[in-house]
């Protein structure tokens, strides 16, 4: 068992829970807040969105996959806790009523608590906040009228007054108002973290890298839990036990992006979120890319870290991390070392990591103006890639002097595409080139049949977004495929 302290509707609550025990289980069973609703349990309809505050700010979070002791220190807010004491609703309650916004009302309370962060961060974009929102009797046209009736209305004065996470100019993130009603803000779970001199715990919460790198060397069989997007699938539908987790959300260090020399270092911890914001200015086709990964849900609890370490050949990030040219930083114990991010990939599911190493960081060159991203899936929003392709090719006087293309779920590992880049390097960027460097995609990747994608298809659509590029690069724009198969 595992303590742990948070706040919950405005109430300080001290609770010792198995540590993986969810959010949601834990509101449902344990404290009777049947508003949040369980729908999917694996993070992709929304009917269980929670806000949980932290000295980033509010943020929409699935609590199907939270652990409790990943709310240490915070605040959360359930569909019981928005409106006032007195019974006067939440801005986005009463439109939701005035705009006929529920029918059988199952998806209701996620979407309210969505659009609530929504409201209190001032965001505009209806469609992106309601993307990891089902509602499947209703319709979103309602639905998106109650969001844009309640932007006008203030923060109901009931409700903590929050500020957006920012990034600063030294690169950290940071901001937002501090623990909103935080007097637990920095409490520790009795017990619920030590050294490897430590007596063992159910869960471990260090609190710096050079006390997780100790008891990760000393215990290279824990599990350690980044953001819980995909480790929360093992508990609530493989239903694993989890031996000896250590929990990565409490260490500052790996949640710091810091700029050096136009590069950025961005830490383990950062979310997809986080990493979006940043890159925003500097590397707009990657950030654009991250706005299709999942939904804003995930996106604010999944890490680069964990995206980078589960070695998924259809994770969103390594095609771009690699046609960039990212170093990965891998530590254990006191050794650091750092290799080029394609390196890192060794087989399907298998890569170049030793027992009590860990990802610390990964460092983006950030000069990349030829980069572009596409992403093929069945949906626009909320789905895993079929293809993800990333282009960085660099011209000069109508010809490529440099090319670095990689692919994800085109092969058992997110790759390199050695072959198309050969065909590309020294030649006339013109479709001549590319229609002779088609053949070298069937160099480059032998691709499978799967439930997303035939390997005709892939080969196919990859050949394809080359041809896009092309296009794309004439015009200068940046874009990403809009809508798959
Ligand atoms: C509904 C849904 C939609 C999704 N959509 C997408 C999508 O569009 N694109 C995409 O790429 N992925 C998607 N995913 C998968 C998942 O969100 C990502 O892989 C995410 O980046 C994992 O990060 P995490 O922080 O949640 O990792 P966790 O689940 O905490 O950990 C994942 C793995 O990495 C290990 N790990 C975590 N941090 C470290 C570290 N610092 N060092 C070493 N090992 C570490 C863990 O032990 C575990 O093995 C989706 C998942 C869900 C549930
Ligand atoms: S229950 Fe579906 S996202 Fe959590
Ligand atoms: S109101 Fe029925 S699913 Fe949305």
């Amino acid at each position: 068992m595992t303590d742990i302290a948070f706040i919950l509707n405005g109430t300080p609550l001290s609770v010792s829970a198995e540590p993986t025990r969810t959010l949601l289980d834990f509101l449902r069973e344990d404290r009777g807040l049947t508003g949040t609703k369980e729908g999917c349990n694996e993070g992709d309809c929304g009917a269980c969105t929670v806000m949980v505050a932290d000295e980033t700010g509010p943020r929409a979070l699935n609590a199907c996959l939270l652990f409790l002791p990943q709310l240490q220190g915070k605040e959360v807010r359930t569909v019981e806790g928005l409106a006032a004491p007195d019974g006067r609703l939440h801005p986005v309650q009463r439109a939701m009523i005035d705009e006929h916004g529920s029918q059988c009302g199952f998806c209701t309370p996620g979407i309210v608590m969505s659009l609530a962060v929504a409201h209190a961060t001032g965001c505009r974009d209806h469609d992106d906040t309601l993307a990891g929102n089902l509602c499947r009797c209703t319709g979103y046209a309602p639905i998106i009228r109650a969001a844009q009736a309640a932007e006008t209305e203030p923060q109901p004065h009931w409700l903590p007054s929050f500020t957006l996470p920012q990034i600063s100019s030294g690169g950290t993130v940071s901001g937002g108002s501090p623990s909103p009603g935080g007097a637990v803000a920095n409490a520790r779970p009795a017990g619920g973290h030590g050294g490897a001199d430590s007596p063992p715990a159910a869960a471990s919460r260090p609190t710096s890298v050079e006390e997780l790198a100790r008891l990760y060397e000393a215990r290279p069989e824990a599990t350690l839990i980044a953001g819980a997007t995909d480790v929360g699938l093992w508990v609530t539908k493989e239903l694993r036990d989890l031996p000896t987790p250590i929990f990565l959300g409490a260490i500052p260090e790996l949640r710091r992006i810091d700029d050096e020399d136009g590069q950025l270092r961005v830490g383990a911890m950062v979310t997809i979120a986080e990493l979006r914001a940043a890159l925003a200015p500097r590397l707009p086709a990657f950030a654009e890319l991250l706005r299709r990964f999942a939904s804003v849900q995930i996106r604010n609890a999944a890490t680069i870290g964990g995206n980078i370490a589960n070695g998924s050949p259809i994770g969103d990030t390594p095609p771009a991390l690699i046609a960039l040219g990212a170093t990965l930083h891998l530590r254990r114990g006191e050794e650091r070392r750092s290799l080029p991010i394609e390196a890192f990939f060794l087989d399907y599911r298998k890569q170049d990591r030793r027992p009590g190493e860990f990802v610390e960081a990964v460092t983006i060159p950030t000069e990349a103006p030829g980069l572009r991203c596409y992403k093929l899936s069945k949906r626009f929003d909320q789905d895993i890639s079929a293809v993800c392709g990333c282009f960085n090719i660099g011209l000069d006087e109508g010809h490529v002097v440099s090319a670095r293309v990689a692919f994800g779920g085109m092969a058992g590992i997110p790759k390199r595409a050695s072959a198309v880049e050969a065909g590309l390097i020294g030649r006339p960027w013109t479709l001549a080139t590319l229609e002779a460097a088609r053949p070298a995609f069937a160099e480059d990747f032998t691709p499978l049949s799967d439930m997303r994608a035939s390997a005709a298809y892939r080969l196919e659509a990859a050949a394809n977004m080359l041809t896009r590029v092309f296009h794309d690069l004439d015009g200068g724009r940046v874009s990403v495929l809009e809508v798959g198969a």
